[in-house]
C-alpha cells in the first residue's frame, strides 16, 4: 500500500466515525517565535486542547507535516527522519479511552489488515501524579489483545508532553512485531533491537503540567493520537527502511547511479535533507544564521557535503530536486507551484557554501595531519574555532568529519571560546549602538522604553498572541508591528493607550540584568529568542509590569516619558498589524 493510500484510508475511516478532516498546518508555527517548527500534530491544536472551541467541532482528523530537529545527526541510519507526516485523530472533550482504543484496533486490523497477533501495546504503569492505566489495558483486552502482549511502563515511555510544560497525559502505544528473532529472553516493545516498531500513540490528555512541575486537571478530557506515515508505509510494504519506499526510492536510485562510491549513509542523508529542505522552503522558510533559518542552512550544508562525498557533480542537484519534488507532489501539491522558488533557494545556498566547504575541508585535513604527526587523537578547540571564524566552517561539520576519521573534538572548550567571542562582539555592538544614539537625542531612548510598555499592554488587551514582529524608532515616533489576525478596534486602542499612560504615571523603575537565554526564558521574559543557546542576554524589567530581552538602552524611570499617544493603527502584512505612536 502506498503512503497516499494509507493517508486516505485513515482520513476516510475517521470521517466515517464522525470526524471532520482538517488540513495540515504549516511546518512553521504562526505567531509563535518560541518554537522553531511544528513537531507534532498537537502543536497547532493546543488552544483547543485547552478548551477553546474548534470551529469544526469536537472530533477532528488530520495529516500534519512535522519536523523534528533533535535527531539531525542521526539521519543516515536506517530509520531517523527529520521531516515526516503524522496522521492523527482528535477528541476535544468528546470520546475518551474506550472508543479511541477500539477505533485504533479496528483501523489497524480491518483497514490496514495487520494481523492482531502482530500487535503489542503498552500502557502507563502509574506513579504519584496519575494512577495505573488499567482502563486502557481493559479496553485492549476487550478489543482482542491478550494480557501477554500488554505491557506497563513509567513516564519515560508512556506519558506524552511537548516540552517541559503544557497539556499532557498517559498514553498507550501500539507496536508492530516485525517477526525478527527476539534479541534476548527479555525482549519487549521498549527494547531498541528492531523487533518491535512503535506505530501509533494515543495520548489521553487530561492533565496540564505547570511550570513548577505539579499537574492540574484540564477543563476537558482530550484524545491526541499520532501515527507516523513513513514508518507505517515501510512496515506495510515489508521494507527495512523508509528509504526503500516510494517516498525516497527514486532519489536514492539516482544517487546510487551517479555516485562513485557505495556510501549508503551519505545517500540517505542527501535524500532525507533534500526532502525536508524542500518542505521547509515550501512553507516559507529561508536559510539564515538564526533559529529555523539556521536549521535549514544546516540541512542544506550537510546535504551539499555528502553529495560531494558521494563524488556527485553538484550540477546534478537540480535534477535531484526535480526527482524529490516528484515524490512529494501527490501528497503536497503546492510543492509544484513553488518549484522554481525552491530550486533557487537550494542552488543559491549550495553555491554559497561550496567555497567554504572546499577551504574548510582542506584546512581540516591539514589539522588532522598535524595531530596525527604528533600522535594525538583530539582536535583542539582552537582549531575548531579557527575553522569557524576564518573559513566559516560550521563546528557541527568539523565534529562530523572528525567522527568519520575516528578522532575526537574538544567541543566543550570550543563552546567556551565561542561564548567569549560572542560576548566580545556583543559588547562592541552595544558600544556602537550607544555611540549612534548619542548623536541623536534622548527621544529614541524614551521611545525604546515606551515600546516595551506598548508590547506588554497589547498582550494584556489583545492576548498573548500579540507578539512583536518588528520595531522601528526615530526621534519623532515609534512604530511597532505585532501579530494580530484582525484590526484592533478603537476601544482596544484606547485601552492600550490608557494602560501605557498608567504605567508612566506609576513612576516605575527600569532595571537591567544579564543572564543566559535559558535563564531569561525561565524568568518569563518576553522577546524574540533569536540568540544562540548559552549566550548571555540583557533583560530589562519595568517595575512589576514588563520584562523583556533587549539590548537597550532605556530610561531610568517611566516618569521620564511624558504622555503616550497612538496616532495610527494599520495592516502591515498578513496577520501583522502596525501601530505608530508618539510621546508628547
Ligand atoms: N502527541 C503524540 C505524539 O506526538 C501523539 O500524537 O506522539
Amino acid at each position: 500500500m502506498k503512503a497516499i493510500e494509507i493517508r486516505n484510508k485513515y482520513l476516510n475511516f475517521f470521517e466515517r466515525h464522525g470526524h471532520k478532516v482538517i488540513k495540515s498546518a504549516s511546518l512553521i508555527p504562526e505567531n509563535d517565535p518560541s518554537v522553531l517548527f511544528t513537531t507534532a500534530g498537537m502543536h497547532p491544536l493546543v488552544p483547543y486542547l485547552l478548551g477553546e472551541k474548534h470551529p469544526e467541532g469536537t472530533r477532528l482528523t488530520d495529516y500534519q507535516k512535522c519536523l523534528r530537529t533533535v535527531d539531525i545527526d542521526e539521519v543516515g541510519d536506517n530509520r531517523h527522519l527529520t521531516f515526516f507526516e503524522m496522521l492523527g485523530n482528535w477528541s476535544l472533550g468528546d470520546y475518551f479511552r474506550e472508543e479511541s482504543i477500539q477505533m485504533s484496533y479496528d483501523f489497524l486490523t480491518q483497514e490496514l489488515n495487520i494481523p492482531a497477533e502482530k500487535i503489542s501495546v503498552t500502557c502507563f504503569k502509574g506513579d504519584k501524579d496519575a494512577p495505573k492505566d488499567e482502563t486502557s489495558a481493559e479496553c485492549w483486552r476487550k478489543a482482542g489483545i491478550p494480557d501477554e502482549r500488554i505491557y506497563f511502563y513509567g513516564k519515560d515511555d508512556n506519558w506524552w508532553i511537548a516540552g517541559e510544560e503544557g497539556p499532557c497525559g498517559p498514553d498507550t502505544e501500539m507496536f508492530y512485531d516485525t517477526g525478527k528473532e527476539p534479541c534476548s529472553k527479555d525482549c519487549q516493545p521498549s527494547c531498541d533491537c528492531g523487533k518491535y516498531v512503535e506505530i501509533w500513540n494515543n495520548v489521553f490528555m487530561e492533565y496540564f503540567k505547570n511550570p513548577d512541575g505539579t499537574y492540574s486537571k484540564l477543563k476537558q478530557k482530550n484524545v491526541d493520537t499520532g501515527l507516523g506515515l513513513e514508518r507505517m508505509t515501510m512496515l506495510l510494504q515489508g521494507k527495512e527502511t523508509p528509504f526503500d519506499t516510494e517516498l525516497f526510492e527514486p532519489v536514492m536510485k539516482v544517487l546510487k547511479e551517479k555516485s562513485n562510491n557505495d556510501n549508503i549513509d551519505s545517500r540517505r542523508i542527501v535524500a532525507e535533507h533534500l526532502r525536508s529542505s524542500i518542505m521547509i522552503i515550501n512553507d516559507g522558510g529561508r536559510p539564515s544564521n538564526v533559529d529555523r533559518g539556521y536549521i535549514l542552512r544546516r540541512l542544506l550544508r550537510r546535504m551539499t557535503r555528502h553529495l560531494n562525498k558521494l563524488g556527485i557533480d553538484l550540477k546534478e542537484l537540480e535534477n535531484l530536486i526535480d526527482v524529490s519534488i516528484d515524490t512529494l507532489k501527490e501528497m503536497y501539491p503546492d510543492v509544484l507551484d513553488n518549484k522554481s522558488k525552491i530550486k533557487n533557494v537550494i542552488i543559491e545556498e549550495k553555491n554559497k557554501f561550496m567555497k567554504t566547504l572546499k577551504n574548510g575541508e582542506k584546512e581540516f585535513e591539514k589539522a588532522l595531519n598535524n595531530i596525527k604527526q604528533k600522535g594525538e587523537d583530539i582536535i583542539s578547540a582552537e582549531v575548531v574555532f579557527n575553522l569557524y571564524e576564518t573559513y566559516g566552517f560550521p563546528p557541527e561539520m568539523t565534529v562530523e568529519l572528525a567522527n568519520e576519521y575516528n578522532v575526537k573534538v574538544n567541543i566543550e572548550d570550543f563552546d567556551k571560546l565561542f561564548r567569549e567571542h560572542q560576548e566580545k562582539s556583543r559588547m562592541a555592538n552595544d558600544q556602537k549602538f550607544k555611540g549612534g544614539l548619542a548623536e541623536q537625542n534622548e527621544m529614541t531612548i524614551k521611545y525604546h522604553t515606551a515600546t516595551h510598555l506598548l508590547h506588554k499592554a497589547l498582550q494584556i488587551v489583545l492576548g498573548e498572541h500579540a507578539v512583536q514582529k518588528g520595531s522601528n524608532i526615530t526621534s519623532e515616533r515609534l512604530r511597532f508591528d505585532f501579530a494580530n489576525p484582525q484590526k484592533v478596534t478603537p476601544e482596544e486602542l484606547q485601552e492600550v493607550e490608557k494602560i501605557v499612560n498608567e504605567q508612566i504615571k506609576r513612576n516605575l523603575e527600569v532595571t537591567c540584568e544579564e543572564m543566559t537565554l535559558e535563564e531569561a526564558k525561565k524568568s518569563g521574559a518576553m522577546g524574540l529568542f533569536e540568540n544562540k543557546y548559552g549566550e548571555k542576554v540583557k533583560v530589562y524589567t519595568i517595575g512589576d509590569f514588563s520584562k523583556e530581552i533587549c539590548g537597550g538602552p532605556h530610561v531610568k524611570n517611566t516618569s521620564e516619558l511624558g504622555t503616550f499617544k497612538i496616532k495610527k493603527e494599520e495592516a502591515s502584512s498578513a496577520g501583522v498589524r502596525r501601530i505608530k505612536a508618539v510621546l508628547l
